[in-house]
């Protein structure tokens, strides 16, 4: 089973953006984690980080027919992007969107998502740790099928 991880944009810039939301571990940090954890269940897992809205809807594009799962924190694109969410349902790969805070529970504008219509699940406020419990997500649908 291969599974993309997305993130966009500021996600980066984990470790040292506004560490009393996000925390302080790096990006780079939370990639080893998810390669690790993806190794240990035998899983091939890809990478993709930008800060352009083109640039994620290209790359979701070009999944097409090459995984069979998608873990996308969209950052603040998630509360704007409809062309996100169109590039989600036009290649209808099972999707999980993941964020660390508790989107839910923060500004009005954070708690509008554009892009949860695409998802088979939403994670908000685990931390880092959403994202392995998206990859289990969709390790269980995988399973399903
Ligand atoms: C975020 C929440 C978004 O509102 C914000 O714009 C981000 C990160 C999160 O992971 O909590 O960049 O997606």
């Amino acid at each position: 089973m291969k599974i993309l991880v997305i993130n966009g944009p500021n996600l980066n810039m984990l470790g040292i953006r506004e560490p009393q939301i996000y925390g302080r571990e790096t990006y780079r940090s939370l990639l080893e984690k998810i390669e690790c954890y993806c190794k240990a269940k035998s899983l091939d897992v890809e990478f993709f980080q930008s800060n352009h809205e083109g640039d994620l809807v290209d790359r979701i594009q070009a999944a097409y027919g090459a995984v069979d799962g998608i873990v996308i924190n969209p950052g603040a694109y998630t509360h704007t992007s409809v062309a996100i969410l169109d590039a989600l349902k036009a290649v209808s790969i099972p999707a999980v969107e993941v964020h660390i805070s508790e989107v839910d529970k923060r500004e009005e504008f954070r708690q509008i998502s554009y892009i949860r219509a695409a998802c088979i699940a939403t994670i908000t406020g685990h931390g880092t740790d959403g994202y392995l419990e998206a990859i289990d997500i969709l390790c269980q649908k995988g399973e399903s099928k």
